[in-house]
């Protein structure tokens, strides 16, 4: 049941998105719309990824949290797949150009790598080799927001919530890490 609701979470954005362009037809700049849905989807959903841990004795998500990651990529490759196929028409010399002379871009397309990475290496084998570096998901998440905070002409009440809530989470993040290294050098000098 709560797998039904992941993932009917989840893909409630994409769905909705299908409808407004193809039903409803009433989207003025599909393009920007598209890198709206999918960009803020993408970062909602990682940023909850990462505070699974912290809520797991109110509501246990921790069976999920691979897979509640990966939903997180699949609308990233959305926006990636935007940016090459709409709003580059696949011109290879456009996208290095933006990637090489937009700051906010490259910072986006490093995220993006990171979290390829993270994709890749989450199988059950790859991850016991690879499992270290998945804490390159907090500089993910934090290159994503400058990413969209350059983005924007001026951030709204929302995104000023966000951000704070960002601050709360890594904050809690880092207390939780370092209880866990208190409690391991305890039991080794014990
Ligand atoms: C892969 C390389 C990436 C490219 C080329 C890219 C491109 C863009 C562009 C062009 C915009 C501005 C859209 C506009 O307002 O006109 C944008 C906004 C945004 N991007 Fe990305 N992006 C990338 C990676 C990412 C990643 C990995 C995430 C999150 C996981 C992300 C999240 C966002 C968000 C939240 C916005 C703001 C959307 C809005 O409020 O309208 N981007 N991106």
């Amino acid at each position: 049941m709560k797998r039904f609701f992941i993932y009917l979470t989840a893909f409630s954005p994409i769905v909705y998105l299908l409808i407004r362009l193809f039903i409803f037809d009433d989207v003025n700049d599909p393009i920007k719309y598209i890198y709206t849905i999918t960009g803020v989807s993408a970062t909602v959903i990682l940023f909850f990824s990462i505070t699974i841990s912290l809520i797991k004795e109110k509501i246990n998500l921790m069976k999920y949290r691979k897979e509640i990651g990966l939903l997180g990529f699949f609308y990233a490759f959305l926006h990636l797949t935007n940016f090459v196929v709409f709003d580059a028409s696949f011109d290879i010399e456009f996208i290095l150009k933006e990637t090489v002379e937009k700051p906010f871009i490259y910072l986006g397309m490093i995220a993006f790598f990171i979290l390829l990475f993270m994709g890749i290496t989450s199988s059950k084998q790859l991850f016991r080799k690879y499992n270290k570096y998945h804490k390159f998901v907090y500089l993910a998440l934090i290159l994503i927001t400058i990413h969209w905070t350059m983005a924007q002409k001026s951030l709204t009440i929302i995104q000023y919530i966000y951000m704070i809530f960002i601050i709360m989470v890594i904050y809690y993040k880092l207390k939780q890490q370092e209880l866990r290294y208190n409690i391991f050098t305890n039991l080794l000098t014990k």
